[in-house]
């Protein structure tokens, strides 16, 4: 099928280039230029393990081409799935302002009929607003349009494997012929559907972010609590996750979520629910326990050394690992309130950043310093003359540098884990004060 994939970011990229993968003839549209260049080169503009290699071999099939030419998009296919960005505002709302730009694309080039399908992730209601929308502004006898949900559930970073291999399928519309072909686009995948209306499959896309926050978010509240008592939280996930009805995945304790997703969706939730006269009293504590976490934190790592004018090393800045997405970054955030501490430099270690002037995007920084920040490699000698290392995203390659140097280098050797993702007692053995969330040692 022919289909025109509407924006080429992390989630548009990756459907793209898995739909031209299962056989059919794919346009990637965006409005960024340097974007669309880069792509038809065969670079990938952002990083995502597999795709890039899928890239070039899709670029050499001929079976994908990338254009800011929004007439030729949307005249060249039948399918037009919108995958544009839906960031929060500041009432927790979400913008729908690229949102709306695609429609007018839409109905300014429509030249045939039209299925348009919305991946991004979108409120509830907005898959009927959508509909409305265009058969108000497009003349359906001539061009008849409509309209399907199908929500997306990639994890960055693993966004390749997700979509290859999707827990399910899950597709909503009022159409059963625009669903059925909906559904044909991935029957080559193994994967259970979910054939439901619009708002259902909105809420399944809100209701399971909020749900995996919320798992985040009640281990952490546990880690708190293991800490007091002694017990290691580690093994309290471990051995909850080993029953089935709990599952071990997105039981980790650490400084909190962070990314573009998480912390958006909830706020949509519990705005939307606050539109229909309810509190979502649940989900308004996991995000403040979400919020709050940062800060428990670094109350932990002062009771073991001061901060003011102390030398910090913050490893990883992205908001988790095998990505370099930094929207909405715990590690970001922490060093935000580190310089609000007093710690006079902070010393990034993060596989994707190589300057100052590539941190980027997490909103509402108060103490941020660029005078006070700077860039280190894992190869370099970070931690000479540092007071402390503290661990924010659990990158492979920090399992590989040289600890027991660091450690001899170092002011004062504190290693605090905030991902709980270093050996304790290999990291004691290295010469490490070593301090994670929650380790089964009492303070
Ligand atoms: P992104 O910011 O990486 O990409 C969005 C792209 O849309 C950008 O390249 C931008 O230039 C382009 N764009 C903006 N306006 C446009 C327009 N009018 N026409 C064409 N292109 C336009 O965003 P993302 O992370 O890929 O997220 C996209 C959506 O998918 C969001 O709603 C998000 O909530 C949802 N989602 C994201 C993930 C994830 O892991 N990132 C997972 C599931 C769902
Ligand atoms: C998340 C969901 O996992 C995807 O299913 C969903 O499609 C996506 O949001 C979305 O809607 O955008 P993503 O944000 O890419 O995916 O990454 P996650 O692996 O879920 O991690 C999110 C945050 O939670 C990270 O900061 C991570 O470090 C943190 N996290 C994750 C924990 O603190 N503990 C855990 O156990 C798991």
């Amino acid at each position: 099928m022919k289909i025109t994939v509407i924006g080429s970011g992390y989630v548009g990229t990756t459907t793209a280039l898995v739909l031209a993968k299962l056989g059919h003839e794919v346009i990637g549209y965006d409005v960024d230029d340097q974007k669309v260049m880069k792509l038809n080169s065969g670079i990938l503009p952002f990083s995502e393990p597999g795709l890039g290699q899928l890239l070039q071999e899709q670029l050499n099939r001929g079976s994908i081409t990338f254009t800011s030419d929004g007439k030729a998009a949307v005249e060249n296919s039948e399918i037009l799935m919108i995958s544009v960005g839906t960031p929060s505002t500041p009432s927790g709302a979400a913008d729908l302002t690229y949102l709306r730009q695609v429609l007018d694309t839409i109905t300014k080039h429509i030249n045939g009929p039209k299925i348009v399908v919305t991946k991004s992730t979108v409120p509830i209601g907005t898959n009927r607003w959508i509909k409305l929308e265009l058969l108000q502004k497009i003349d359906t006898s001539q061009y008849p349009v409509e309209v399907v949900s199908n929500p997306e559930f990639l994890r960055e970073g693993a966004a390749l494997y997700d979509s290859l291999q999707p827990s399910r399928m899950v597709i909503g519309g009022e159409d059963e012929q625009a669903v059925e072909k909906v559904r044909q686009l991935y029957t080559s995948l193994y994967s259970p559907f979910i054939k439901c209306n619009y708002e259902t499959a909105e809420m399944i896309k809100y209701a399971s972010n909020g749900f995996l926050a919320a798992k985040i978010s009640f281990i952490n509240e546990i880690a708190r609590l293991a800490d007091l008592a002694g017990a290691d939280i580690k093994q309290v996930a471990a051995g909850m996750g080993m029953d089935p009805r709990i599952s071990p995945h997105h039981l980790f304790a650490g400084i909190g979520y962070g990314g573009s997703c998480f912390p958006k969706d909830v706020d949509e939730l519990i705005y939307y629910a606050e539109e229909q006269g309810m509190k979502l009293q649940l989900l308004k504590e996991v995000k403040r326990i979400n919020d709050s976490q940062i800060e428990w934190f670094v109350q932990k790592i002062e009771s073991h050394m001061p901060l003011h004018g102390r030398t910090v090393v913050v490893m990883g800045v992205t908001f988790k690992e095998d990505t370099d997405d930094q929207r909405e970054s715990p590690g970001i955030k922490l060093i935000d309130y580190l310089l609000g501490k007093g710690v006079a430099k902070v010393r990034i270690v993060d596989p994707t950043v190589e300057s100052p002037e590539q941190i980027y995007r997490t909103k509402g920084l108060k103490h941020w310093d660029s005078q006070k920040v700077a860039i280190f490699s894992e190869k370099s000698d970070a931690a000479a003359g540092a007071h402390a290392v503290v661990l924010a995203a659990p990158w492979p390659q920090f399992e590989e540098i040289d600890w027991k140097r660091w450690a001899k280098q170092a002011e004062s050797a504190y290693l605090f884990d905030g991902r709980n993702f270093l050996d304790p007692q290999k990291m004691r053995s290295l010469g490490w004060v070593y301090v994670g969330i929650a380790r089964g040692d009492r303070l």
